[in-house]
């Protein structure tokens, strides 16, 4: 969910909505902002749906005041309603929240027990509820604060604006995101430096167990111990224009066609042009470890996958995958010569974060493959392997992806050099195969009308399968998430082997059968697969490159034509013709591509 908080001289509900606007993509349930006049008179707007909700309430009835906090919701305890909506009220005090208080039934409990009345059902509440309880006794808002923050446990980043006190905002972060800004007689508040880039660039992110009273002059910061912290101002490079759509229709196009140029950021990062090696990360000894672990959720975990096959095949070295929210509870089995690594876009996602958290407690070594440099996992890691693919505003990840596999080719590309499993002629060919990956990008973005027309027909279909093998097995998954996230039409990926053992049982007249299919060493493999399919009834369309189109017999119309290009970079390439099938497939059905009903870009909550 996305928070932004500002204390100010100027009206400030328009420069709140406009934060908002920026970290949409967190969460979009409902929205709703709490502002302060100069008399300290608090006025409350609040809109379930978009953003575009609560910008028409406060047309309809403008809220004024010159110190504010604003949040859209992704909602977890509660329905999406406008009561359930933040910010928070009880007496006084007004709280927007992100995450999740776990001991709130007890507060509630001892809150009811002194008399409080509440509103809603939600934890938020019980949050507003001890602040303002804790105010009526001590009449000092932060004494207040803090007396509350001793009691929650969970993970929260909050908000809190009080009645009567146009000249401060507080805030907490304790598992979930927080920034504070810095102005000219101003303060800010922010979930993510994204929500202040249209206000300031000079940033400071709270740790874990911070908390901070905001006011026009000062922004004084303490840590867990009530002790006062000095957190390091940071200058963001994010223009405000860097979350803008451009001339694109949706920011998921935009990121679509963005990727030539950041992946080539990415790999340039890793990469030694000249000598065409990876650089060699140093704090990384690929021979310290007996196995690689890859843990991640979504789509990073699907590029997890793609880098188990590329780093078994490339450096000799055993690889699990996991699902973080599995690895997590299972209290699985692990060692310390175990490299833990861990892929996330936004380094925020809770269950990566516990994954991660508990690795490191069992004394393995962490690395994250991250997009987000200042994020929680990109800090708490021992080692933060960048991609550059700049901000995802788009919920469906697409630029985040492939630039995660420029960066997983060259994690597997180091340690099979470092293990003497690949040789300099070997790390020249897949570096140089890798470097053509941007203008390969670049080429198969040129059939997006193939794919378009190709789409149109899927949404024709209540449910589309998708089949791969070898590194196009997770590509098919890739390609099936896109699919139903953004079009919401059914979809499923199978690895092309494991059809004949029940999912073929699906096959009928005219399924649409997505297969992805590059020519490589597993092609006769797949194209069994792919006429057993085909003898079905099925509607096959093939996503393959010249060499294959030349060795099959599907119809020209039902080809997805890739570029020819390295093996290493395929992968990459083929990804750019599965998110513009979905891209096009819910343009066709009008959904809102950007901000796809359920879901959240950033999921902080377990
Ligand atoms: C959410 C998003 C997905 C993303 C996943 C992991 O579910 O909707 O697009 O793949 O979280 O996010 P992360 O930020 O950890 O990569």
């Amino acid at each position: 969910c996305g928070i932004v908080g500002i204390v100010g001289e100027i009206t400030v509900a328009d420069r709140l909505i406009e934060g908002l606007r920026r970290v949409e993509y967190r969460g979009y349930d409902s929205a709703g902002i709490a502002v302060a006049g100069r008399d300290g008179h608090v006025e409350r707007r609040r809109a379930t749906g978009k953003l575009k909700e609560l910008d028409r309430v406060l047309d309809a009835n403008p809220a004024d005041g010159v110190t504010g906090i604003a949040h859209t919701r992704w909602a977890t305890h509660g329905a999406p309603t406008e009561t359930n909506a933040h910010p928070h009220r009880a007496g006084r005090v007004y709280v927007v929240h992100n995450g999740i208080i776990e001991n709130f039934r007890e507060l509630r409990d001892e809150m009811e027990a002194a008399g409080r009345r509440f509103e809603t059902q939600t934890d938020t509440e019980v949050v507003a509820q001890v602040i303002d309880y804790e105010l009526e006794k001590s009449g000092d808002p932060k004494a207040a604060f803090e007396a509350t923050l001793h009691r929650l446990r969970g993970a929260f980043a909050l908000a809190v604006l009080i009645e009567g006190m146009p000249d401060l905002i507080m805030g907490a972060r304790e598992g979930a995101p927080l920034v504070v800004g810095f102005g000219e007689g101003e303060g800010f508040l922010g979930s993510d430096p994204l929500a202040l880039a249209p206000f300031t660039q000079r940033v400071a992110y709270l740790e874990e167990g911070d908390y901070v009273f905001v006011t026009k002059r000062k922004t004084e910061i303490f840590d867990r111990k009530g002790q006062p912290a000095r957190r390091q101002e940071k200058l963001v490079q994010l223009s405000a224009a860097l979350a803008e759509k451009g001339n694109y229709r949706h920011f998921m196009e935009k990121e679509i066609h963005e990727q030539p140029e950041v992946i080539a950021r990415t790999l340039t990062h890793y990469v030694d042009p000249f000598r065409l090696v990876v650089r060699p990360f140093e704090s990384i000894d690929f021979k310290q470890y007996d196995r690689i672990l890859i843990v991640a959720c979504g789509t990073a975990g699907y590029a997890g996958q793609v880098a188990g096959y590329w780093i078994e095949q490339i450096a000799g070295m055993p690889v699990r995958n996991e699902v973080a929210s599995e690895f997590r509870y299972r209290d699985p089995a692990v060692s310390k010569r175990d490299l833990a690594l861990f892929i996330s876009q936004s380094g925020e996602t809770a269950d990566t974060l516990a994954a991660m958290r508990f690795c490191k407690d069992r004394g393995l070594t962490t690395a994250v493959v991250v997009n987000a440099a200042h994020s929680t996992m990109a800090r708490e890691a021992d080692i933060a392997l960048p991609t550059l693919a700049g901000p995802e505003i788009g919920v469906a990840s697409t630029k985040a992806f492939t630039c995660q596999l420029a960066a997983l080719a060259m994690i597997a590309i180091n340690a099979g050099r470092a293990r003497g499993h690949i040789d300099a002629n070997r790390e020249k060919e897949l570096v140089t195969g890798l470097l053509e990956a941007p203008r390969d990008v670049s080429k198969a973005l040129e059939m997006e009308d193939e794919a378009k027309r190709i789409a149109g027909e899927l949404t024709q279909s209540r449910s589309v399968l998708y089949l791969g093998r070898g590194v196009y097995y997770p590509l098919a998954q890739e390609g099936a998430l896109k699919l139903k996230e953004i079009s919401y039409l059914h979809a499923e990926a199978y690895a092309a082997g494991e059809l004949k053992h029940g999912p073929i049982a699906l096959i009928e007249e005219n399924l649409p059968v997505v297969v992805v299919a590059p020519h490589d060493h597993l092609w006769d493999k797949t194209m069994s697969t792919m006429q057993e399919v085909a003898a079905r009834g099925a509607r096959v369309i093939l996503v393959t490159d010249s060499a294959g189109l030349a060795a099959c017999d599907v119809k020209r119309e039902d080809v997805i034509l890739l570029p020819d290009c390295a093996p290493i970079a395929s992968p990459i390439v083929a990804a750019v013709a599965i998110q513009l099938l979905a891209y096009h497939a819910a343009v066709y059905k009008g959904t809102d591509v950007d901000q796809p009903r359920n879901l959240a870009k950033s999921v902080t909550v377990e």
